[in-house]
């Protein structure tokens, strides 16, 4: 069977690290003998100035009968005085939106050779391993909002169904991992988080072997960074899970390492945490890690191969435990490399 891919590099840096990541893909799928298929697609600025639109309507459609996405990083300075309906992000939230992608996974795992580049001690963060399952979907960002001269509002809404199936996804992702779900709300103040906790409680039950426990927001902000490695699965709201997943990522060093997926009706969508760099970009240094590891979790989520995720995250830290380190990781005493350098590094070890 064949799998369709395609592959939006979108601005900046994006070109860059998207082109190492095929490579591993191609790589990786030759090793395993797996069909794929590649299809690149352009949106956010460049589009916007080939185009006139930010997700040209053919993007969205090969995107939705393709297989997955990997994206690059869309945005730039270039783009900062459109009008906000063209604005390059309008892409990712279009996508979003058009894929049914409600559910937006964020690993934080910090890689036994990086645990003294965290700005917390090694000894807390070294074998740190933390799935962040967002809500993206619902809640205050897309609830009813208003303003008048001296008065704003935004509401948050959620429903038990909505609650129910990232619950699920939490307690899915546990089950191959070490069994134990965070739900983070405010209970305590917010009506729609004893909904919340209340239906995550219910879903976790039918679940045999997933401990469930929760905490409030701001508790669990302070735990991040006193105790990091309690966590293995947190689940929480959209507002939530856009900061604390932040927050979280600071632990691992660099910016540059992490990956993430979203998944959910559709198609799925894979991209680094990180933006467009446009202060790097073209340069040939940006750390094409955590698209690679995006291209990871695009096997694994999307395509069911395991073990080629696995094997492609192993080739990864023995690259880092090696020594090889591009800029944004550069220290005396390790090798620096290029992008490209630190592709072909990766490729070796597969
Ligand atoms: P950014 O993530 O692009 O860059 C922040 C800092 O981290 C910069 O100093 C950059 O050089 C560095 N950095 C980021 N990725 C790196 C990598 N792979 N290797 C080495 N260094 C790396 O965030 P910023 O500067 O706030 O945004 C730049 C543009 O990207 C903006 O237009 C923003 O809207 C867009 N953006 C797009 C996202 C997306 O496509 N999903 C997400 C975040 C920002
Ligand atoms: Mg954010």
């Amino acid at each position: 069977m064949s799998h369709h891919i395609v592959i939006i590099p979108g601005d900046g840096i994006g070109v860059e690290i998207t082109a190492v990541a095929r490579q591993v893909l191609e790589k990786t799928a030759a090793k395993a003998g797996l069909a794929l298929t590649f299809e690149e697609k352009p949106a956010g600025g460049t589009a916007i100035d080939k185009m006139g639109v930010p997700l040209p309507e053919e993007t969205l459609a090969a995107a939705r009968q393709a297989d997955a996405v990997l994206l690059g990083a869309v945005g730039g300075p270039a783009w900062d005085q459109v009008a906000p309906e063209l604005r390059p992000e309008r892409a990712i939230l279009g996508l979003r939106k058009a894929l049914g992608l409600y559910a937006n996974l964020r690993p934080v795992k910090v890689s036994p050779a990086l645990a003294d580049y965290s700005p917390l001690k090694p000894e807390l963060v070294a074998g740190v391993d933390i799935l962040i399952v967002r809500e993206l979907n619902g809640g205050i960002y897309y609830g009813e909002k208003g303003s008048e001269k001296d008065r704003a509002w935004d509401t948050e809404v959620y429903s038990a169904m909505e609650v129910e199936r990232i619950v699920a996804v939490a307690c899915q992702a546990a089950k191959v991992r070490r069994g134990k779900v965070t739900s983070v709300d405010k209970a305590n103040v917010l009506a729609t988080s004893r909904l919340w906790r209340q239906t995550a409680g219910t879903v976790a039950a039918k679940f045999t072997d997933i401990n469930l426990d929760h905490l409030y927001v701001d508790n669990c902000a302070m735990q991040l960074v006193l105790a990091p490695r309690q966590f293995d699965v947190i689940v929480t709201s959209n507002l939530f899970g856009d900061i604390l997943s932040d927050e979280a990522a600071v632990l691992t060093g660099s910016i540059g390492l992490l990956p993430s997926a979203s998944i959910g009706d559709g198609t799925g969508l894979y991209e680094p945490i990180h933006g467009s760099a446009p202060d790097i970009a073209g340069r040939g240094i940006a750390n094409p890690i955590g698209t690679v590891l995006s291209a990871a979790m695009l096997l694994r989520h999307s395509l069911g191969e395991d073990e080629a995720a696995c094997r492609v995250e192993q080739a990864v830290e023995a690259v880092l435990k090696d020594g090889y380190r591009t800029a944004d990781l550069y220290r005396p005493g390790f090798t620096k490399v290029s992008t490209m350098e630190m592709g072909r590094q990766i490729l070796d070890r597969l």
